[in-house]
């Protein structure tokens, strides 16, 4: 992938954000919270810039304390691993990019951040009923999971409409309009690449890189079956959201896998326009 023509656009479009690497091994420590040192954790934590001031501001104005908030380290005592995890993934995904809303004009990306909330509740949802994996950490990598979309909006806005467009006037697919007008590749492996590059945990990259192949054979087969479920889901949401009537079907042969009923799917859909909202709010700040 490092050698596509659309990673080489990418790159050379000067948007690309400088993540640092220890970034990403800060979070490796804070997915296993009771191996990792605090100490070393917040170090590698205050190498992202603007992170400290945005976790001391959340709290400071948001949250109904009664002590102040001072430092990066008050902030993640305060908030423990999981939180932090959560809110540092939602920082990335949408604030460390220059210009919080995106360049693109045609594609909304407030309404394609609510697609990722629902795919993060739909996920939350099924780790709880099936048992099979981590729910909190099914609810962090649902915001993250479209990242190549929000790369693609931050450094080529223009190819982004295009797909967008193609998606919603002629109905192709939404991998279909990807190979088309980025030359084969898609918003997974695009997710993927960065993610590597930002030195992400492994786990995230699989489920960045494999949440629409729900067949493909990895270590995380289990949280990528869920994802591609919640993102199905959610993504019928998000076309409501954008007026079409177009329903996405998800494969019966996952629901079966995960043990899951169609009845239990239909609860969920139902939620979702609500809970969207109402997490909405509570992490708009961040
Ligand atoms: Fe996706
Ligand atoms: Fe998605």
């Amino acid at each position: 992938m490092q050698n596509h023509p659309i990673i080489k656009q990418i790159q050379q479009s000067g948007y690309m954000p400088e993540i640092p690497r220890a970034f990403g091994e800060s979070l490796n420590m804070l997915l296993e919270p009771w191996e990792y040192r605090i100490d070393e954790c917040i170090s590698k934590l205050s190498t992202v810039p603007g992170l400290e001031s945005t976790l001391i501001h959340i709290l400071n104005y948001n949250a109904k304390l009664n002590r102040e908030i001072l430092t990066l380290k008050d902030a993640v005592v305060y908030l423990g691993a999981k939180n932090t995890r959560m809110i540092a993934i939602a920082y990335i995904t949408r604030l460390l990019l220059p210009n919080r809303k995106g360049r693109a004009e045609i594609f909304d990306n407030k309404t394609y951040w609510k697609h990722c909330i629902g795919t993060s509740i739909a996920a939350h949802l099924i780790a709880d009923e099936t048992g099979l994996c981590d729910k909190d950490k099914m609810f962090t990598y649902g915001l993250i999971h479209d990242i190549g979309i929000t790369v693609l909006d931050i450094c080529l806005p223009q190819h982004l409409d295009k797909i967008h467009t193609m998606q919603l006037e002629r109905g192709v697919h939404h991998i279909a309009a990807e190979k088309i007008i980025l030359n084969g590749a898609t918003h997974t492996e695009i997710g993927m690449w960065i993610c590597k590059e930002w030195g992400l945990p492994q786990e995230i990259q699989e489920i960045v890189g494999c949440h629409h192949s729900p067949f493909v054979d990895s270590e995380s087969a289990n949280e990528i079956r869920v994802m591609y479920l919640a993102d199905s889901i959610s993504t019928n949401y998000y076309e409501r959201l954008l007026g079409t009537e177009k329903t996405f079907i998800y494969s019966e042969r996952i629901r079966n896998m995960l043990n899951i009923s169609k009845e239990f799917i239909e609860e969920i859909a139902e939620k979702l326009p609500k809970e969207v909202e109402r997490v909405n709010r509570v992490i708009e700040y961040i």
